[in-house]
């Protein structure tokens, strides 16, 4: 499973990037706002000069003219930008417009299997569903993966299934477990991932017997 950096902080992903770790990005309109007094445009474009993968930018339109214009304008930054479009049936019929330009989508905003199943059938390069989301409404967001991940095996749809909304680590390995192709974690989490006792008490343990070695020679 790959893991995407879900961030629009270029000082977050740059450090991600060097732990040799991720392999794209995703950002949504609630990320890009954290990123005060910055161009939207310009972030995305430093972001794809950081790590060259996919790289998620959000479409603001509702009608499918508008997502189509601004989707163009977004992929022109760079070869490595994926249109992120809400699954709605304007933004699904922009969908299949881009995929045949050549202009990938991630549908995001994804909650059913069967939103997921529309938007494969639009041409959709990426679907997210939303895990922590779901969960939140009191409902298993880790069973509507494995409705999806189930159901493009079934049919051999190219779709890729980015697990989005991840909230802890243990939402990453359900989503290995279940067989989705990508996590897109937020920097936080990422770290948490890194973390065992057991490591930090290893390292402790080898430094001290080295340690203590050189002084026995000496
Ligand atoms: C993914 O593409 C979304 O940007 C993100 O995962 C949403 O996460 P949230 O539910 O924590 O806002």
């Amino acid at each position: 499973m790959e893991i995407y950096l879900d961030t629009a902080n270029v000082e977050e992903i740059r450090k991600a990037a060097e732990w040799g770790v991720i392999s794209g990005v995703t950002t949504n309109p609630t990320l890009v706002s954290k990123e005060r007094g910055r161009d939207f445009h310009g972030i995305i474009k430093e972001i794809c000069t950081i790590v060259r993968g996919p790289v998620s930018a959000e479409v603001i339109s509702q009608d499918a003219d508008g997502i189509l214009r601004e989707a163009r304008d977004l992929a022109a930054i760079d070869p490595h930008v994926v249109v992120k479009i809400p699954v709605t049936p304007e933004g699904l019929s922009a969908v299949r417009i881009l995929a045949g330009e050549g202009i990938r989508a991630n549908v995001t905003l994804v909650f059913s299997a069967l939103q997921a199943l529309l938007a494969a059938r639009a041409g959709a390069a990426f679907v997210s569903p939303f895990i922590g989301r779901i969960d939140d409404i009191g409902q298993e967001g880790m069973d509507v993966v494995e409705d999806i991940v189930r159901i493009f095996d079934n049919y051999g749809f190219g779709t890729k299934v980015i697990a989005a909304s991840i909230r802890h680590p243990r939402h990453v390995l359900e989503a290995a477990r279940l067989g989705a192709d990508i996590a897109t974690v937020p920097f936080r989490v990422l770290e948490q991932m890194f973390r065992h006792p057991l490591t930090d008490r290893g390292i402790e343990r080898f430094l001290a017997d080295w340690a203590k070695m050189r002084e026995e020679r000496n």
